[in-house]
């Protein structure tokens, strides 16, 4: 009896279980058939095969064709049409079942294949006692086949160097926070004191959501250029003290090169509390710097720009190829321009204008000063290894990634 999926308009365990226990039977029936049916065993051994294994197929379409196998039905009828209440349940059935489906088919692909090289004349289900020893045969064990080798991974590099940044702040007390990566403009710009059309909007390079024209400006989507609205995320939740490190993806609208990629990870500090001061924004980015790339690095400040910091700073370290001297023997040295120096991240003073939009929270400017600052963690990643294309962290290559391990 062909087997159809059933709408459900009862959610409750009892039906679902039901409505379960019915696929499961349909899918054993097909199993068996396909396993255990003798009937092509007078056929040649090609036409045997051939047969069995067209059996296979449609067999398979059936039950996880991606248009209307039977998974994606009861995905379609069962979660989809599930109501709110009912969505958990469904979802978790469909899940299970889909897992079950999906071993059942490739079993029985293995178990087949077995057979055909076995090159037994005798049709599979002859060539056991019994449905229930061939049966017990399908679930146990070959100890005479090789193991499945399962080769020990790495950390990849880009979050190895996470870790390690993370880690160092966590020893300072720090703790680490996380937010959305599809964000809205008020979190990535306004809430930051970037003021609608405001020119600095444009150093973002923004991938914006499509279809959000009809909605407010603040509420419109797109996908985070910075960790920096999760500064404002937390300050929402927590009030002062704090001390957090932002880990995260971000994403610009750069076309890729050797140091440009439309996705790469940053890490976000944000220390707030009362009397912070430059001072503090130094000691510990200097005291950070060091612990990542050796006490010999020396750290340097230059005036810059961000909307949400006053003032602002990029930091510098010493170049720790050519240790400062902007040579390499008698060569130029390329990664720090010669100039000694390699910038690392941006950072300052928290702008009071950006406290403004947290100030009912107990982040009143007049009572509470801080810093930020917000590092690329695949340039560091770069530096760190000496590695000169920022693309062979993404292509997944394992000659590149094995030599991290
Ligand atoms: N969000 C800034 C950027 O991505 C970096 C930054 C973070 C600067 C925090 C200052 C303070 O360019």
């Amino acid at each position: 009896m062909a087997y159809t999926v059933p709408k459900l308009t009862d959610y409750s365990a009892a039906a679902l279980e039901r409505a379960s226990a019915e696929l499961l039977a349909a899918l054993e029936q097909d199993v068996r058939k396909l396993l255990f049916d003798d009937s092509k065993r007078t056929l040649s051994h090609d036409a045997e095969w051939k047969l069995r294994w067209e059996e296979w197929k449609n067999f398979r379409d059936k039950w996880i064709a991606r248009k209307s196998g039977v998974l994606t039905q009861i995905n379609d009828v069962w979660l989809k049409g599930a109501p709110k209440e009912g969505k958990r349940a469904a979802g978790q059935l469909v899940n299970e079942l889909r897992k079950k489906v999906e071993e059942e088919v490739a079993r029985s692909e293995g178990t087949l294949a077995n057979w055909e090289a076995d090159d037994q004349r005798a049709s599979p289900g002859q060539s056991f006692a019994s449905m229930d020893d061939a049966l017990r045969a399908l679930q146990s064990v070959d100890i005479s086949l090789p193991g499945i080798r399962r080769p020990i991974g790495a950390e990849h590099p880009v979050i190895k160097t996470r870790n390690e940044i993370v880690g160092v702040f966590e020893r300072l007390g720090y703790s680490v926070a996380e937010g959305p990566v599809v964000e809205t403009d008020y979190y990535n710009f306004e809430a930051l004191n970037f003021p609608p059309n405001h020119p600095a909007r444009d150093t973002q390079d923004t991938l914006f959501i499509a279809g959000q024209q009809s909605k407010p400006q603040r509420e419109r989507l797109l996908l985070r250029t910075h960790t920096s609205p999760v500064q404002i995320r937390t300050m929402e939740k927590m009030r002062p003290p704090i001390r957090i490190v932002i880990p995260g993806t971000v994403h610009r609208n750069d076309p890729p090169d050797a140091s440009h990629s439309p996705m790469f990870h940053q890490i976000e500090g944000l220390a707030v509390d009362t009397n912070i001061t430059f001072g503090d924004l130094k000691g510990t980015l200097d005291h950070a710097m060091k612990a990542l790339f050796g006490s010999s690095v020396r750290t340097h400040f230059r005036p810059s720009f961000f909307p949400f910091t006053e003032p602002s700073a990029e930091l510098y370290v010493t170049c720790f190829i050519c240790g400062g001297s902007g040579k390499r023997g008698s060569d130029p040295c390329r990664p720090c321009k010669q100039t000694g120096w390699i910038e690392v991240l941006g950072c300052g003073m928290v702008d009071p204008n950006v406290f403004e939009f947290v100030k009912d929270n107990g982040y009143d400017p007049k009572n509470v000063s801080g810093f930020a600052f917000g590092m690329g963690v695949d340039r560091l990643a770069l530096l760190k290894y000496g590695v000169d294309d920022i693309q062979l962290f993404f292509q997944g290559d394992v000659r590149f990634l094995q030599q991290f391990g």
